[in-house]
């Protein structure tokens, strides 16, 4: 028998499904966009059917292009956008409204009056998160307040609640199973990241009755079976965790310290702290890295909210470019120096700054910019905004970084790679496959069935593709980056 794994990774713009082999080779994949919803200034919604529709397809496709069936797969792992909140009927599996999306800013004000109650320290100490609209918990009881009939229903038990994860694994069950597991439970702002459980301060503090709640289990576990219609045949659902922390897997970042960054719709860093939660002096998160065997490992995560999505934003917003491939050779042309800077703050500022009311900005415009100086400076701000993490996590940390290990959609472009390691004054490894947030959940998947041993088996898999060295002196890198600070500082005024 044939020992395959589909991995699905369902992301803030896109769906996926990537077929790997047993030495976790990518062989057929298939990926499918779907529409973003921004109702209102600083509200993001998905369509939770447009999800569900395109994740299925996706995987059908790429089962068709590797030319296998459901009985070739032996699990299937689920990764995915995280915070993303979603609520829906129990028996008939109806939404009872658009996901509101990890971006969306709506519970801004409600964030505000807990700070100012008083609520942060106590929520810190129990979640590792902040009190901001990021994170699901409040965009939850959004919904519960703001959907007709919610809270009552929710109160008699028909509702569910899921992030990403647990609203496929449902329907991937044919509504038989409600789980989630430890690394998507602790974006919620409703778990314990010291008792690994459901926090009942916290759902007081945010009104949400526990009977809404998913079974949270460890990243490789026995998450349930598919229901044999959708995928030809049965498949065991053996892995989820967040798209983050599986690239923290896929990027083999199993010992303490070692740190990941990766460029999606935003930018994610995060360092393997160990068995300890270390807790951030410069508001960084505090998360579940992975839970394997009932063992968390913990992270330390920084999180700004947009990096890709500048880059989407030059094409379709503005339409200076057609592709983002097209970005390379314009900032090759216009060079690191080119004076402007755009603050991309379209839905506030991530960390370290927390400012869900900034708003974006270009500053620097001349009468000669051009597209080249605008598409160069978006660039740019997603490595600048690197550093502000990097930043923040060396001296939360103590040690610096020897080299960033890098992924996703962005990393193929070497202008950008070369220019954050420049900025950040430290080595920049591109691993060969860039596919880290699927081969993360494939890796786990393995681990359940057996696929692979261990982790020492699987950091063994880690190939370096190119490594780029910073080559710009320490006085230009600090001038660019002291222009990026003053630019951050102007969108806070
Ligand atoms: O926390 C949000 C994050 O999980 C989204 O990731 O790759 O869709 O930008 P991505």
């Amino acid at each position: 028998m044939k020992r395959h794994i589909l991995a699905i990774d369902q992301g803030t713009t896109s769906s996926r499904a990537i077929v790997f082999d047993d030495q976790a080779q990518p062989m057929a994949s298939a990926q499918a966009e779907f529409p973003q919803y921004f109702p209102h200034d600083g509200w993001v919604e998905h369509d939770g059917e447009e999800i569900w529709n395109s994740t299925l397809a996706v995987c059908r496709q790429a089962l068709e292009q590797a030319r296998l069936n459901a009985s070739d797969i032996t699990a299937i792992g689920i990764t995915n956008q995280r915070e993303t909140t979603l609520l829906w009927d129990a028996s008939s599996g109806e939404l009872v409204h658009r996901a509101i999306v990890w971006q969306d800013r709506r519970t801004a004000e409600f964030c505000k009056e807990l700070r100012e109650a008083g609520h942060e320290s106590r929520v810190t100490e129990r979640t590792g998160l902040l009190i901001d609209p990021y994170f699901s918990g409040t965009k939850l009881r959004w919904l519960l307040d703001n959907v007709e009939g919610a809270r009552e229903r929710a109160e008699r038990g028909e509702l569910r609640f899921g992030t990403v994860d647990t609203f496929l694994l449902w329907r991937l069950t044919g509504g038989k199973v409600h789980r989630t597991d430890a690394t998507n439970a602790s974006r919620t702002l409703l778990f314990n990241i010291h008792t690994q459980d459901w926090d009942d301060d916290m759902l007081a503090l945010l009104d949400i009755p526990r009977g809404v709640l998913p079974e949270i289990m460890d990243c490789a576990a026995d998450f349930g079976t598919t229901d044999p219609e959708l995928l030809g045949g049965p498949i065991p659902v053996a892995a989820m965790a967040g798209d983050q922390q599986a690239a923290l897997v896929g990027q083999v970042c199993f010992k303490p310290g070692m740190v990941k960054s990766t460029y999606g719709t935003g930018c994610f860093m995060i360092m393997n702290t160990g068995d300890a939660p270390v807790s951030s002096s410069n508001r960084l998160l505090t998360t579940v890295g992975y839970r394997l065997n009932g063992k968390p490992t913990y992270a330390l995560e920084g999180s700004i909210f947009v990096a890709g999505a500048a880059i989407q934003w030059l094409r379709d917003g503005l339409k200076l470019i057609q592709h983002a491939g097209e970005t390379e050779a314009l900032a090759e042309q216009t060079g690191e120096q080119c004076g402007v800077y755009l603050v991309p703050a379209f839905t506030g500022l991530g960390a370290p700054y927390w400012d869900p009311k900034a708003r974006g900005a270009i500053f620097g415009l001349t009468r000669d910019t051009g597209i080249g100086e605008i598409v160069t400076a978006g660039l740019q701000s997603v490595c600048f905004q690197t550093r502000d993490l990097l930043d923040a996590m060396t001296s939360d940390g103590g040690n610096s970084t020897a080299a960033l290990r890098v992924d996703g959609g962005m990393v193929v472009n070497n202008w950008v790679v070369q220019s954050l390691a420049n900025i950040l004054g430290v080595q920049v490894d591109r691993p060969r496959i860039t596919e880290t947030t699927a081969l993360g959940v494939a890796y786990l998947a393995g681990l359940q069935v057996g696929i692979f041993d261990s982790l020492e088996a699987i950091t063994q898999r880690w190939e370096r593709e190119r490594s780029f060295d910073p080559v710009m002196p320490e006085p230009k890198r600090e001038a660019l980056y002291q222009g990026w600070v003053d630019a951050v500082r102007r969108v806070r005024d």
